[in-house]
């Protein structure tokens, strides 16, 4: 569009969307086709660029991933963070440029690869430590590499494959396919273990939605292929982050019928200002059916179909579905067992110290440092550095793209078109009627 409106008018053209690294820009400028490049997302995501682009380190420098936080963060009035930059407006207490320690070389164990483990190894090497990562699956990326697989979230995966190289640069000894657990650590005979093994969904939260008994499935078992999808689905999101969103576009992209629930006044409401909306035009066009209010109170089997029952929270009618598959979406409850194995043996007990040893407090940031092991070991337990990853388009998307005409169509291939409703809606039968009746 830039070359475009270049051609007809007389003065500079800029063209200021999207453009990720130097590379891009610089194609863009050599080909004649625009007079600059704005970049904007792309100095919040890594400030150095230009510096580095001078020391010839066009490699080292980590990519806008496209994922709205900072933007999004704007539109609520709070401060511009980025998804994967954890020192960006965090610049007087977290630098971005981490120097070496002038003090005694540390052996560090990191548990876990997800971001958090990844951001705790790389900020130790760049210390100048001696950096140890277990994994316990083939790849870093942990909750990144899951929330990557669903449409619209694949640029995500850039925050990994930067790391990896960071990593990799830094002289990090990366083990894969390890569970690193307390004897594994201690062999290492570490000075400072670092635990980062993130969670579990927490579908089990209550007894009565059957997760003991395998009768709900999680927003992570789909997203991994680990279950098939269903034919006709009800999602269940407490959180109304991304998590659901993603699996409610992954089941419609792959053909399931689908109803996403919440309790909340709306599905996907904690999704930021620029990014919901290309969740819901995707949704609505799927036809998946979005219905708040309603809290999720038991789920059990009927014949070969599961029965989800729901209440509605301020007029407490109930109501069931009758579907295939129930996904519950609840957030990720800490695995807190190996904290509590090391936390005994540890000199600090579990409470947060400053380690003049380590990178000092601001580089090891948002980490809870938890524990001081007998063998001058310490564990920290880094909190979620990275919320809501997420990959979203521009949000004049919105203004840009031709509304529908005439609405939707109801047909025998689309049985959900047009509904509002859910499909697989039936009244609750009173489980006391005597009660009904009054
Ligand atoms: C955190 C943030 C704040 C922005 N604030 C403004 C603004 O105040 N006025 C404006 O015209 N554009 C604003 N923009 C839009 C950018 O100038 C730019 O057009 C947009 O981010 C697309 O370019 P990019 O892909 O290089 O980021 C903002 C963008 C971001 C990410
Ligand atoms: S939050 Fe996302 S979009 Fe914003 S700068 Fe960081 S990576 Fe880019």
């Amino acid at each position: 569009m830039a070359a475009g409106i270049r051609s007809v008018v007389n003065v500079p053209v800029m063209h200021a969307q999207n453009i990720k690294d130097p590379v891009q820009a610089a194609r863009a400028l050599e080909s004649g086709l625009i007079d600059f490049v704005g970049m904007t997302r792309a100095h919040i995501a890594d400030p150095h660029l230009i510096t580095k682009v001078k020391l010839g380190q066009t490699d080292q420098i980590r990519q806008c991933v496209g994922a709205n936080y900072c933007i999004d963060r704007q539109y609520q009035g709070i401060d511009v963070l980025c998804i994967q930059n954890a020192a960006t407006s965090r610049e007087g207490k977290v630098p971005h440029i981490i120097s070496k320690t002038d003090g005694p070389i540390r052996k560090v164990v990191v548990v876990g690869g997800g971001p958090g483990g990844m951001e705790a190894a790389r900020v130790c090497a760049e210390r100048g430590h001696n950096v140890t990562l277990f994994e316990k699956n083939a790849t870093l990326g942990g909750q990144i590499s899951l929330a990557a697989k669903a449409p619209q979230r694949e640029q995500i995966a850039g925050i990994t494959r930067w790391f990896e190289l960071e990593l990799r640069r830094l002289g990090v000894n990366l083990v894969f396919d390890v569970t690193a657990d307390e004897s594994v650590i201690m062999a290492e005979n570490p000075d400072v273990v670092v635990l980062a093994v993130g969670g579990k969904p927490f579908i089990n939260q209550q007894p009565e939605w059957g997760g003991d008994d395998g009768l709900i499935t999680s927003t992570w078992d789909i997203l991994s292929g680990a279950v098939e999808p269903g034919k006709n689905v009800v999602i269940y999101d407490t959180i109304c982050e991304f998590a659901g969103m993603s699996v409610a576009d992954y089941l419609a992209a792959k053909g399931s019928l689908v109803e996403i629930v919440t309790d909340d006044i709306k599905p996907g409401v904690a999704v930021g200002g620029t990014s919901f909306p290309t969740y819901y035009r995707s949704l609505y066009e799927r036809d998946v059916v979005m219905t708040p209010d309603l809290v999720l109170e038991s789920v059990y089997r009927e014949g070969d179909k599961l029965i989800a029952r729901f209440e509605n929270e301020y007029t407490g009618v109930r109501e069931e579905r009758v579907v295939d598959q129930v996904i519950v979406e609840n957030g990720v409850r800490p695995d807190e067992s190996l904290y509590y194995a090391l936390k005994e043996g540890s000199r600090n007990h579990g409470r947060w110290i400053l380690m003049p040893c380590l990178p000092s407090s601001h580089s090891l940031h948002s980490m809870k440092v938890a524990a001081t092991c007998s063998t001058a070991s310490v564990i920290a337990a880094p909190s979620a550095i990275f919320t809501q990853p997420s990959t979203t388009r521009c949000v004049c998307l919105k203004i840009c793209k031709p509304r529908r005409g005439s609405g939707y169509v109801d047909s025998p291939d689309r049985p959900n078109a047009g509904r509002r409703r859910s499909p697989f809606y039936r009244r609750c039968v009173p489980a006391y009627p005597y009660l009904a009746a009054g």
